[in-house]
């Protein structure tokens, strides 16, 4: 059959354990570590956790499922594979739309994902000149918004970052990547078990530990319900096509559930074992949980300046939050690349730099949203928080459920059966029941009640 022949013009995964190194580094970024701890701390704990794991399990894993099987079978960006896909479907060409709204996405949020790595850098530097010694809450937070207060520095780093994303995304993902990823993953994993442990020693882990695990249901808005599934997208890089390209370079036998558990249950591990590590300083130092975007940066510095060897310890973890959010930047980028090379007859490098350039215009807003722009509101949210909005929780839920939509209902079950791989049993029907009806009507009714149709 000529199609189990169709591989991609960009090339394939080495295997199995390349794939699942390349997605979990894409789905382990910024997102767990920055992004997770401190809209838990704004929308309440326990209850938003619970929300978040809930919406992992019943909509994340099984549209990771989909979107990795639709990319294996399109093998192309997410545009041409949607397009292809429609017409092998009989489905309506407009599909390929849910192409480019995933590329568009994903140029949006690297422009902001790049000034957020782009503080993780700076603070590398601080953490080895010995800047958090003794520091104190307050002393943390100063030195915090000594930063976002100096837009050049912001536009420095941020820049520095676009150029370390695009230098990756050049070159291809497998052979530099794929390395790095292998030693820092495990790497930062260490690292953030060791500031747990330290933790539960200094910190006010119980209080920590309560915070994270129980559920206050009172706390549990229709704004944060639509947080926490739209952080659920967005922390497995879903909706948006990453995991789709990436899938359209995996190896024909390899097992798409079995991995997809994989991805999301080490994504969600570290997601948890940040809130442990960050919430008991925040306990015990008196400090705000919903301190927003700074959290990490004015919690973290305070260990790290009182443990032995923190100066150390403090470089290497934002090292490898640095890397972490590398591994996730080219994924954000590599639909919008694959695209240009394909459609465009451009060169790799050429797209690059095209697609770079672009996306670091577009973070110029962000830089500005911290300082000069910082009143500057629409929607009462800074360009920012607009943006983050927007992506995270419209966008990407939006893309996932027509991801969900397209796998289950127009994609014929014979193909997906084919494509899937695992055998025409109660798993395989779990899988389509869970795409057909449960993740769309979820995220429908999510997206409901944060209108306020049903309150
Ligand atoms: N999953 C990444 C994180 O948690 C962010 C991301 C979103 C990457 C969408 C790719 C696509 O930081």
């Amino acid at each position: 059959m000529a199609r189990k022949k169709r591989t991609s013009v960009h090339g394939q995964w080495s295997g199995r354990l390349a794939f699942i190194l390349a997605a979990t580094g894409s789905a382990v970024g910024l997102g767990n570590i920055w992004k997770f701890p401190y809209i838990t701390g704004e929308n309440g704990g326990g209850a938003f956790v619970l929300f978040y794991l809930l919406c992992v399990v019943s909509i994340g894993v099984p549209i990771m499922m989909a979107e990795v099987m639709l990319g294996r079978r399109g093998r192309a960006s997410p545009i041409n594979t949607m397009a292809r896909l429609a017409r092998e479907e009989h489905a309506h060409p407009a599909w390929r739309y849910l192409g480019w709204m995933g590329v568009l996405a994903g140029f949006l949020i690297l422009s902001y994902y790049s000034v957020i790595a782009g503080w993780a850098l700076a603070y590398i530097f601080r953490a080895m000149a010995g800047e958090f010694a003794a520091i104190d809450a307050e002393g943390a937070s100063r030195l915090f918004t000594s930063l976002v207060q100096d837009p050049v520095d912001l536009l420095a780093w941020h820049t520095i970052f676009m150029v370390m994303t695009m230098l990756v995304v050049a070159r291809g993902v497998r052979s530099g990547l794929e390395r790095a990823v292998s030693v820092l993953m495990p790497g930062l994993f260490l690292i953030l078990v060791l500031l747990v442990g330290y933790n539960i020693a200094q910190g006010d882990i119980v209080h920590g530990f309560h915070f994270l695990f129980d559920p206050d249901f009172s706390k549990l808005t229709p704004n944060a319900m639509l947080i926490a599934m739209g952080h659920s997208f967005f922390t497995l890089s879903l909706g948006m096509g990453a995991i789709m390209i990436y899938g359209s370079y995996l190896p024909d036998d390899v097992s798409i559930a079995r991995t997809s558990f994989m991805v999301a249950g080490a994504d969600t591990l570290v997601a948890l074992l940040a809130g442990l590590a960050i919430f008991p300083i925040v306990f015990a130092n008196g400090l705000e949980p919903g301190a927003g975007p700074g959290l990490i940066f004015q919690t973290l510095p305070i260990a790290f300046g009182r443990m032995a060897g923190g100066v150390v310890i403090g470089g290497l973890f934002f090292i490898m939050l640095v890397f972490a959010a590398w591994s996730s930047s080219i994924s954000l980028i590599e639909p919008a690349v694959a695209w240009l090379v394909e459609n465009h007859g451009m060169k790799r490098g050429k797209a690059c730099v095209v697609s770079g350039i672009a996306t670091w215009l577009v973070g110029i807003g962000t830089v500005l949203s911290f300082n000069y722009w910082s009143e500057l509101k629409l929607f009462g949210k800074t360009f920012f928080d607009l943006l983050d909005y927007l992506t995270a929780n419209i966008m990407l839920p939006l893309g996932g459920a027509l991801i969900a939509i397209f796998a289950g209902w127009v994609m014929r079950r014979r193909s997906a059966l084919e494509e899937m791989n695992m055998g025409d049993g109660a798993a395989f029907e779990l899988w389509h029941f869970l795409v057909r009806f449960v993740a769309p009507t979820a995220v429908i009714l999510v997206f409901l009640s944060a209108i306020g149709v049903l309150g």
